[in-house]
């Protein structure tokens, strides 16, 4: 009985120190390196599926401000940053109402006055208890919802005598 599971745990150590082996030998491949052909002649690492994030998405310069990323800004600020900003961005959204730790409204002085890069690079990295959003949202779309923090700023912190004759017109 002794000499059996002295042979059981020298086949376990055994068979553990060949795993061990074969772990260290496994490909590993760094962030941000370029995909190669891998062993089975498949392209490796895999490549993203459609409408996914790939790690590959490095930060980009700001794309131009036109009216079609302030609209996809606003698309995606919706679905990612509502639950918690809110849709005016006060800090207000869904998941504070019901305990979440409130996050600074952005019409704040000091957000109002930050550089839109800093909405992008919060997106980016995250920020204290906030994780980041670029696993899940491209470059191009944080950005777009940086312009689109802008406009929400705007809409909420413009005097009536800074906007367009037309519209002026509209507000009672
Ligand atoms: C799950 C809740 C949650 C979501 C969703 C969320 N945030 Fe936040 N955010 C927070 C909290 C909480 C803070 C405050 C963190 C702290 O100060 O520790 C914060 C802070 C911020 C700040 C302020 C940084 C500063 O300078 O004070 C910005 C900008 C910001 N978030 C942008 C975004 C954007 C853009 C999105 C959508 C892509 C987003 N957040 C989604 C919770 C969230």
């Amino acid at each position: 009985m002794i000499r059996l599971s002295i042979l059981a745990s020298l086949l376990c150590g055994v068979s553990l120190l060949a795993a061990c082996d074969n772990m260290a030998k496994q490909p590993r491949d760094k962030t941000w390196t370029p995909a190669s052909v891998g062993p089975d002649r498949k392209v490796w690492p895999p490549q993203p599926a459609p409408n996914t994030v790939a790690r590959e998405d490095r930060p980009q310069p700001a794309p131009a401000l036109t009216p079609t990323l302030l609209a996809r800004g606003k698309e995606r600020y919706e679905i990612y940053c509502t639950p918690c900003h809110g849709y005016l961005g006060d800090g207000d959204g869904m998941i504070v109402r019901r305990g979440f730790p409130r996050p600074p409204s952005f019409h704040s002085e000091a957000l109002r006055n930050t550089p839109t890069r800093h909405f992008y690079e919060v997106a980016t990295n995250g920020w204290g208890a906030m994780y980041s959003y670029a696993d899940r949202v491209t470059s191009d779309d944080r950005w777009a919802i940086a312009a689109y923090i802008r406009a929400l700023q705007a809409s909420q912190n413009t005097a009536a005598t800074e906007l367009p004759e037309a519209v002026r017109g509209t507000l009672r």
